[in-house]
């Protein structure tokens, strides 16, 4: 037999994965919903343990999310990983993204907000017929001339049946060629070619639990799409969002924060600075993973979605798991690593 038969634990479910193609590849191509983020063996979100079988990464790619003793012990990257024979891993399967179809189209800029000196909201509208289906957390690659991508979160829940028109919060990486395009020539009307949706950094829809929305910077992005969808399907559990810069301006969307907090019932709204605080701040000072562990003495019963800088998430899923009693089945992380 040509390719590899690979068994998940605990569901049962079965997909064969071809020669040379990673196995995360084989199960989306099966339509099987595997946790991942980042595709490049940096977020550690594919991880999976391989049971029997033979399972190895690809000559040339970097697991880094993996330390030596976790791959003798049988973790494996599943973006990283190749498969033969007859194969047994343990991994967890994602609600509600099995099915939604991946596309590439052209999308029309057709606005660009400065929301502060260093981060530009950009809207798109993608051609008639060609709405785009994703669930919130999700993100899209853009492809740049020289065919390489980078990553961004939709910022807004996706209508019933897809939606055209797509924002996103772009940063600006001085020196990074596409946040560099964005913030000196890119103008309304240009056209980008973009390809998702990926990832499966989004809610839990089996869990009553309530929910920590972690954000650092452009982090936010997601998180307001994850808010969005909320409210959409009137989502009953607590929600308390606790959203982390340096000054004031890196909380670009303070405002709206604060009023969706007094307006809704089921949402708190806890600003974070870490540097620079004008006297009259009344938000709070710190990390914003120090605020989460001052708030709650426990989070055995909570679920923790992360979304900005490696060094935050990081930080938070150390802390919070190992001081906190969070399980870390109940940490969700979308890791903003360069995409390049
Ligand atoms: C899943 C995912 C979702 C993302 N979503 C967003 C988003 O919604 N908004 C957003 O602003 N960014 C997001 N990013 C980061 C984004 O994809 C780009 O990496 C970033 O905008 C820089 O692109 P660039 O072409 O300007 O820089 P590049 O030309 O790619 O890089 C220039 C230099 O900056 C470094 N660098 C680039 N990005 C980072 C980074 N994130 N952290 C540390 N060093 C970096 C590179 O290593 C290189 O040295 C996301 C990344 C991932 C993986
Ligand atoms: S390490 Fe595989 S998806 Fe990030």
């Amino acid at each position: 037999m040509s390719g590899a038969a690979v068994t998940l634990l605990p569901s049962g479910r079965q997909f064969v994965v071809a020669d040379g193609e990673t196995v995360l590849d084989a199960a989306l191509r099966a339509g099987i919903a595997l946790p991942y983020q980042c595709r490049s063996g940096e977020c550690g979100n594919c991880r999976s343990q391989c049971v029997a079988g033979q399972l190895e990464h690809r000559p040339g790619s970097t697991p880094t999310a993996l330390t030596a003793d976790d791959i003798t012990g049988g973790a494996r990257l599943l973006c990283c990983a190749t498969a033969s024979g007859t194969v047994t891993l343990e991994c967890r399967e994602v609600d509600g993204i099995a099915g939604i179809p991946l596309r590439r189209a052209t999308a029309r800029v057709t606005a660009i907000e400065r929301a502060a000196d260093d981060i530009a909201v950009l809207s798109l509208e993608l051609p008639d017929g060609q709405a785009l289906e994703y669930r919130a957390g999700q993100y899209l690659e853009v492809i740049l001339r020289d065919r390489s991508r980078r990553s961004y979160s939709m910022a807004t829940a996706a209508v019933t049946g897809g939606t055209r028109r797509l924002e996103l919060h772009v940063r600006h990486r001085p020196g990074g060629t596409f946040t560099d395009h964005v913030f000196g020539k890119l103008k309304v009307r240009e056209m980008l070619r973009i390809e998702g949706p990926f990832g499966t950094f989004c809610l839990d829809d089996r869990s009553d639990k309530p929910i920590l929305l972690l954000a650092t910077g452009t982090g936010f992005a997601p998180v307001q799409a994850i808010l969005e969808e909320a409210w959409q399907q009137n989502l009953q559990r607590p929600i308390t969002l606790y959203w982390g810069g340096r000054t004031p301006a890196d909380l670009y969307r303070d405002a709206d924060c604060r009023r969706w907090a007094a307006e809704r019932p089921g949402l708190r709204y806890v600003p974070v600075l870490s540097g620079d605080a004008p006297d009259n701040w009344d938000g709070r000072r710190g990390r914003v993973q120090q605020a989460v562990l001052d708030d709650h003495p426990d989070l055995t019963g909570h679920e923790v979605y992360a979304c900005g800088s490696s060094a935050m998430i990081d930080a938070a899923r150390s802390t919070l798991c190992s001081e906190r009693g969070l399980p870390t089945s109940a940490f969700f992380a979308d890791a903003f690593i360069a995409s390049a």
